[in-house]
């Protein structure tokens, strides 16, 4: 005799994360090679089972709103501040409540409200053709001088980086300052907005354009492994970490947050302290060529190359909450 019924409720329990004690159900957006031995090292070492939903940040913030109170979501891992800033704006997210976290990470690099914290940085950088560009911007506000008109190539403005720099700059300079940037920098590009940090940097490769902005990680990676058209030109490129003398590079996050109705919060707090431990933010750190955000962590051998440099220490809460600002900035002054 056939029981429909008993199938359908094995597949639910197959396809729903655990509510038992002894497991923690980790929402993620961020996946890299180096995950499985993140994972199964914080395993073996507690005996807590981690189990893992990964999908894009955005699917997992309207997954863990539909969800609600009956949510399985425990701890939330997304990748630039504006993201985690977008959960936590939507409620999604509790007081972490963690010694360990204050002790660890810089008070800049978690949230104000204690809803989120950094696990990992990266640098939004200046990239230039060395053979074309004497003198390469120096700061992200050099970007807007009309004298690099035609020169530069970034993606589009609704990528959350450049929403984030914008919203950054909206948080040192004022939202006038920051309109009058977006417009003088829409003004020196190359080409319409296109593709991702590794496009604008294979641009400089190709001739397309003699500078561009993009994350550290993607010039840093192209050293290790082969990504075609840029790998054969690296040496073409020159790297400037800007603001050295003013407010310090832009860095932005990957976070991680406790979900406001985890079944398993202790659980959580401890995978999120665990995050923080020196064999965890090296696994997290070269999983993607950033920087560990606990001292005595060294980068990757080709990011340690890039140089070091000193960081902007606004708190990335103060522009993680600035996306909404920034996107109508950058719509007003006709960036796409
Ligand atoms: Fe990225």
């Amino acid at each position: 005799m056939r029981r429909p019924y008993l199938s359908a409720l094995l597949l639910v329990a197959l396809a729903t994360p655990a509510f038992a004690q002894g497991e923690v159900n980790v929402y993620s957006s961020r996946h890299y090679d180096t995950d499985d031995s993140l994972y199964k090292t914080f395993e073996e070492s507690t005996g807590i089972k981690v189990n893992r939903i990964e999908d894009d940040a955005n699917v997992l913030i309207e997954r863990m709103t539909s969800e609600g109170e009956l949510g399985a979501a425990d701890v939330f891992i997304t990748v630039d501040a504006g993201r985690i800033g977008r959960a936590d704006l939507a409620g999604l997210l509790q007081p972490l409540n963690s010694d360990i976290i204050d002790e660890k990470v810089a008070p800049e690099l978690r949230s104000p409200d204690d809803h989120w914290t950094a696990i990992s940085t990266r640098a939004r950088a200046i990239f230039y053709d060395k053979a074309s560009v004497e003198n390469p911007p120096q700061t992200y506000q050099d970007l807007a001088d009309p004298k690099y008109e035609g020169m530069i190539c970034t993606r589009s403005s609704s990528n959350v980086y450049n929403l984030s720099l914008l919203g950054s700059i909206i948080a040192h300079d004022g939202e006038d300052a920051a309109r009058a940037w977006a417009e003088g920098l829409k003004n020196n590009l190359a080409r319409d907005p296109q593709g991702g940090d590794t496009d604008q940097l294979r641009g400089i490769v190709s001739g397309e354009c003699q500078i561009a902005i993009a994350n550290h990680y993607y010039f840093a990676r192209a050293f290790r492994s082969e990504v075609s058209g840029l790998t054969e030109g690296l040496d073409k490129i020159g790297v400037v970490f800007p603001n050295q003398e003013t407010t310090g590079t832009h860095v932005n996050i990957s976070a991680a947050g406790i979900a406001k109705y985890a079944p398993n919060v202790d659980n959580a707090r401890a995978f999120i302290e665990y995050l923080l431990t020196p064999t965890a933010q090296e696994l997290i750190a070269n999983g993607n060529d950033e920087f560990p955000v606990v001292e005595g962590v060294e980068p990757a051998p080709e990011v340690t190359q890039l140089g070091s440099f000193r960081r902007d220490e606004l708190n990335v809460g103060s522009f993680a909450m600035n996306g909404d600002v920034a996107q109508r900035i950058f719509n007003e002054v006709g960036y796409r």
